[in-house]
């Protein structure tokens, strides 16, 4: 569905990423992961027009749309949640919801708004609430029902679990399968948690120092004791059985 053909892009002149190439497929999740400052997040600015591509090419269900601003890229049925300020803090869940449908026909935002709250109960919950009230979580439940406004083939989503909680990253991941499995979108998914974004992603590519160090399916990324262990800090369970948990003396966790 998406193809970026050798990429070179960064920031001004400053180069990020250096002939990289990845490969969408339709209908599946695939997770590109990388330590921080990789040029995973320029990645896909570079794909939505914010960065600037020096050479290179990326295409979309094999229409070039390289350099194409936001806009324009939302109205062919691609939908972006940035790592931050994805929300509008001052305004209710309910006016974001109907900020993220603007131009779409006023009866189709408010049955869409309807189908959001039905899949986020916790939205339906704080309808009236200010986002900034909303927890880390909330607000990233948010941005993503956002972001599902305008029924988006593919959506681009930036590490969705900084900063929650695991028990709440969690419920952000299986939302995100369910995205795939339920409404069939197409799932291009940057992510810290390399471990359990690998195990719901379909393809993986790993970045590092803006380049591709591996391109492949996402659990042979995930046994792939060299390059899960050295950059994404994944332990491979040892041949003779599980791994042991030792407990810890002070009883912290
Ligand atoms: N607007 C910008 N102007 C100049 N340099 C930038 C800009 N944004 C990012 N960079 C630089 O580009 C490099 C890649 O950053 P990027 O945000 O793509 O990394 P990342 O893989 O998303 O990291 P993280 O996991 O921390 O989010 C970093 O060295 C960063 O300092
Ligand atoms: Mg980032």
């Amino acid at each position: 569905m998406l193809t970026v053909k050798n990429l070179n892009a960064g920031y001004g002149k400053l180069q990020v990423l250096y002939d990289v190439s990845i490969e969408v497929p339709g209908k599946g999740i695939t997770v590109v992961v990388g330590p921080n400052g990789a040029g995973k997040t320029t990645l896909l600015c570079s794909i939505m027009g914010i960065a600037n591509v020096f050479s290179g090419e990326v295409l979309f269900e094999g229409a070039p749309i390289t350099g194409q601003l936001s806009y324009m890229l939302a109205k062919k049925g691609i939908s972006y949640v940035p790592q931050m300020g994805n929300v509008f803090a001052e305004l209710t869940v309910m006016d974001n919801l109907q900020m993220a449908g603007y131009l779409m026909a006023r009866d189709e935002v408010k049955h869409k708004a309807e189908q959001m709250t039905e899949m986020f109960p916790v939205l339906k919950k704080f309808i009236d609430r200010k986002a900034v009230t909303l927890s880390g979580g909330e607000r990233r439940m948010l941005a993503v029902a956002m972001g599902l406004m305008k029924n988006p083939k593919l959506m681009l989503l930036d590490e969705l679990s900084t900063d929650l909680a695991p028990i709440i990253a969690e419920r952000v991941m299986l939302e995100v399968a369910r995205l795939r499995d339920e409404l069939g979108i197409t799932i291009l998914f940057v992510e810290q948690m390399a471990k359990r974004a690998l195990e719901i992603g379909d393809t993986a590519y790993l970045l590092v120092s803006g380049g591709l160090k591996f391109a492949g399916k996402a659990c042979d990324l995930l046994h792939e004791p060299e390059l899960a262990g050295l950059y994404l800090g994944i332990k491979q369970a040892p041949a003779g059985g599980p791994v042991q948990i030792i407990p810890s003396s002070e009883g912290s966790g």
